[in-house]
C-alpha cells in the first residue's frame, strides 16, 4: 500500500538574521505514515518538529528532499496534495476572531465547496465532541484559549481531509483542559479513519493518543518505533534488588563490570541495587555474585519505566541493550 504522506531525506536550514550562522532545523528526515496512522512526532524544543509540519502542509519549502501526498510531490503538485491536508498549527489559529463559533466552522466548510445545510449535522456533532455547544454563538476572541484550539481542531476535523496535522494542540493549555483535548483525539481516534500527525514535546499526549511515536532531536530522528515496543524494550530487565546487607567491595566491583547500569544505594536502612539486564538469564549472574559472599536478597521488583523516561535515555542515546540498530530495525516494521 503506497503511503499517503512520504518524507524523503528532508532537509531544511534557516539562516539567522543576526550572525547569518545557519541553524539546521531538519537534517535529513525521512518517514512514511499509512492510511488510519496515528503517529506522533516527539522532540525537545526546537528539534524540528513545526519546521516538519510546515513543510508537509507546504508552507516552508524544503532545502532538500520530497514529501509527497498520496503519492503527489507536494512542490510540483501543491493544491492537488494540498487538498488531502488540513493543520492546526501552533500559535496560528486559523480561525476568525469577529466570527462567532458556528460561523467559524460553516465559515471553513464552505471554503472547502460545502453548504451550510450540508455540514449542519456535522457541525452539530463536532460541537458536541469539542464541549463547545454553549458557545456556538460566541465570538471567538471571547474565547479562553483552550476553547480557541479546540474549535481550531473542530475546523480541521470538518475540513474531512485524509490528513490532519496537529501542531502542539495541548501548548499552553491548563491540565484539564489538556486532558480534554487528549480524550477528544483518542475518540477521534477510535471513531474515525483519520491519518494524524501530531506533534509535541508533551509525552504524555503522543502516549495517550498515538501508536507511534518518531522521536526527533537536533533535527534528526532518533527513533521510530510503535509506543508500545519503546516502553517495552527498555521497561523489560530493570531490576530493582533491596539487600538484607551491604555489598562487600568485590561484589560491587564485579556487579560494575557486569552491568554498564549497575546503581547502588548502601546508606538507606536497605541497601538496594539496580541492574539493567541483556537477557533474562542475567539474572542468574546477579545472583550469583550476591551467593558469593552469601548476601540476603529482600526483595526483588522489576521496574516499570514511562514513555517519559524512555524519552530521556533515547535523546541522551542511552539506547543500553536497546542499540540503535534494534531501534531501527523496529522502525523499518513499523512504518512498513
Ligand atoms: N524562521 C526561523 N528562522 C531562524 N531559525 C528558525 C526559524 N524557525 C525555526 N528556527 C530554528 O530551527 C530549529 C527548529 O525549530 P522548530 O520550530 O522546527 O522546532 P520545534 O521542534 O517545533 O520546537 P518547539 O518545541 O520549541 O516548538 C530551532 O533551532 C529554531 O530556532
Ligand atoms: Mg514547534
Amino acid at each position: 500500500m503506497e503511503p499517503i504522506v512520504s518524507v524523503s531525506h528532508v532537509k531544511k536550514s534557516y539562516q539567522k538574521r543576526k550572525d547569518k550562522t545557519v541553524v539546521k532545523a531538519v537534517d535529513d528526515i525521512s518517514f512514511q505514515v499509512h492510511k488510519g496512522e496515528i503517529v506522533g512526532l516527539l522532540g525537545p524544543n526546537g528539534a524540528g518538529k513545526t519546521t516538519t509540519i510546515k513543510m508537509i502542509c507546504g508552507l516552508l519549502k524544503p532545502n532538500q528532499g520530497t514529501i509527497k501526498i498520496q503519492g503527489l510531490d507536494n512542490s510540483k503538485h501543491r493544491l492537488k496534495s494540498l487538498k488531502h491536508i488540513s493543520a492546526v498549527l501552533e500559535g496560528n489559529r486559523n480561525l476568525y476572531w469577529r466570527l462567532t463559533v458556528r460561523e467559524n466552522l460553516e465559515y471553513f466548510a464552505g471554503n472547502r465547496g460545502k453548504s451550510k445545510k450540508q455540514v449542519k449535522d456535522q457541525i452539530d456533532y463536532l460541537l458536541e465532541l469539542f464541549h463547545l455547544k454553549m458557545k456556538e454563538h460566541e465570538l471567538v476572541n471571547r474565547l479562553s484559549r483552550g476553547m480557541q484550539q479546540k474549535l481550531a481542531i473542530a475546523v480541521a476535523m470538518l475540513a474531512d481531509t485524509e490528513v490532519i496535522l496537529l501542531d502542539e494542540p495541548t501548548l499552553g493549555l491548563d491540565v484539564e483542559t489538556s486532558y480534554e483535548v487528549r480524550d477528544i483525539l483518542k475518540k477521534i481516534v477510535r471513531d474515525e479513519a483519520r491519518t494524524i500527525i501530531i506533534s509535541s514535546h508533551d509525552m504524555a499526549v503522543i502516549q495517550a493518543v498515538c501508536e507511534r511515536v518518531i522521536i526527533v532531536n537536533n533535527g534528526k530522528i532518533v527513533t521510530d518505533n510503535r509506543v508500545e515496543d519503546l516502553i517495552a524494550l527498555f521497561d523489560a530487565r530493570q531490576y530493582t534488588i533491596t539487600l538484607g546487607q551491604p555489598l562487600i567491595h568485590r561484589q560491587i566491583t564485579q556487579l560494575k563490570a557486569c552491568f554498564s547500569n549497575f546503581e547502588y544505594e548502601s546508606e538507606q536502612l536497605k541497601p538496594k541495587l539496580v541492574v539493567e539486564l541483556l537477557s533474562a538469564e542475567q539474572i542468574y549472574q546477579v545472583f550469583d555474585i550476591l551467593k558469593k559472599n552469601e548476601t540476603p536478597v529482600e526483595d526483588i521488583n522489576r521496574n516499570t519505566i514511562n514513555f517519559e523516561q524512555v524519552f530521556i535515555k533515547i535523546i541522551k542515546g542511552e539506547t543500553g541493550h536497546a542499540n540503535h540498530s534494534s531501534l531501527s530495525s523496529k522502525s523499518s516494521k513499523a512504518s512498513n
